[in-house]
């Protein structure tokens, strides 16, 4: 396992976690992931920005090794989450002489979560620099990303950003950098649906705080490197300024059909009236792909039968989701059935409480839907596309 060079004196030296398909027990990860760190020598000072995942450290030594590393005088810590910091320990072991540069709050985050002695931290600034000799670290505090104690580096002389999850994929590739966009794009806007986008003004302000800086490369912590800043950048002003599009998520489950049957058609009406629709059956859906959906959504609606007076417990789920990760949407409803009585409007209603949306006229029918239930379908989609068309949605 050899480190990969980047520039003279800049290795990639992370691993590639090929098989992993959980994040934090709970996210999906289809494409597995990688844990970037990278080595910079300077003509003074050596520096290694993040470490990997725990599960991985023997993969950080043995490219370290192979790369003839000795000493190494700073280990940058831009984010204190596990999979990134976890082989902090290990790499304090090998080279105790090493000091561990963070934020103020990511050397506690750093002494709580990996018991790490206060000593043997550097705690910078927002702004400040570290020489290494002929190469200057620069900190960009960026609280948020996605945790409170996240800092950016950026190496002056070679206009590299790294910033560590922000602008991250979960992606495994032997690919060093991000050749094949098309593919990186899937799953970088995956990672930021999950990710990023409950942080969306965090991750605003960040944006505009990098406008200032230079930068050639954005060497990330998770998936290929940028060699075409732009395209990456481009993507998240995307995600984050942009209104949200002429789109209708439609998260549902059906138990006996009478649901499937009212998602059907509504689908199909709102098809026939200039309204794009992503369909999800909760009963089989990755979540990772219907949390993407919901970054350029206008409206969601949800469409569930009732179980024990309430929603199906996946549609809980996915409501719950859908509020947690806060979106851009501006419209909501409900579509659904119901063999004898419940309360699944009030119920998902009261669930999305952290967007923003208005809620249009549900549809609930009692039993299989009638000619009447097919209208209210009708009239549902009229007005949302008529919603969208006023605020001139694309
Ligand atoms: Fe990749 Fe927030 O850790």
């Amino acid at each position: 396992m050899h480190a990969r060079k980047i520039k003279d004196d800049i290795y990639w030296v992370g691993a590639i976690d090929w098989d992993r398909r959980l994040f934090d027990e709970l996210i999906p990860l289809p494409d597995g992931t990688s844990y970037n760190a990278y080595l910079i020598r300077g003509s003074d000072k050596t520096a290694l920005i993040d470490t990997v995942d725990p599960t991985m450290e023997h993969v950080l030594v043995e490219r370290l090794e192979k790369l003839g590393v000795e000493s190494i005088d700073y280990i940058v810590a831009n984010h204190a989450e596990q999979d990134h910091s976890g082989a902090l320990p290990r790499m304090l072991e090998k080279f105790p002489m090493a000091r561990v540069v963070t934020t103020p709050k990511g050397k506690g985050m750093l002494m709580d979560l990996l018991l790490i002695p206060e000593e043997k931290f550097i705690a910078v600034d927002d702004k400040e620099t570290l020489s290494l000799g002929n190469r200057t670290l620069e900190f960009i505090h960026a609280p948020w990303v996605h945790w409170p104690e996240t800092m950016l580096t950026y190496l002056r002389e070679d206009r590299i950003l790294f910033p560590c999850d922000f602008f991250g994929s979960h992606l495994a590739t032997s690919d060093l950098y991000a050749t094949y966009e098309a593919r990186v794009y899937e799953a970088a806007k995956r990672y930021y649906a999950e990710i990023m986008m409950p942080f969306r003004r965090a991750i605003e302000k960040n944006l505009r705080k990098l406008e200032s800086y230079e930068i050639e490369l954005i060497a990330p912590s998770h998936g290929p490197i940028y060699h075409r800043p732009e395209f990456i950048l481009e993507a998240y002003r995307d995600w984050v300024f942009s209104p949200p599009k002429n789109i209708v998520v439609l998260p549902y489950i059906s138990m006996h059909g009478s649901t499937r049957e009212m998602v059907e058609y509504f689908v199909e009406a709102l098809i026939e009236k200039g309204v794009s629709v992503k369909r999800f059956d909760l009963a089989a859906t990755d979540i990772g792909e219907l949390a993407k959906a919901l970054v350029d959504a206008a409206t969601i609606v949800v469409g569930t039968p009732t179980v024990l007076t309430g929603a199906h417990p996946n549609v809980v789920y996915a409501a719950y989701l859908a509020n947690a990760l806060r979106p851009k949407a501006q419209f909501a409803s409900i579509i659904g059935s119901y063999g004898w009585g419940g309360k699944v409007v009030e119920q998902i209603v009261g669930m999305l409480s952290n967007l923003k949306v208005e809620v249009l006229e549900p549809v609930i029918v009692k039993g299989f839907p009638r000619k009447e239930d097919f209208e209210a379908l009708d009239r549902l989609a009229a007005s949302i596309a008529e919603k969208h068309n006023l605020l001139g949605l694309q």
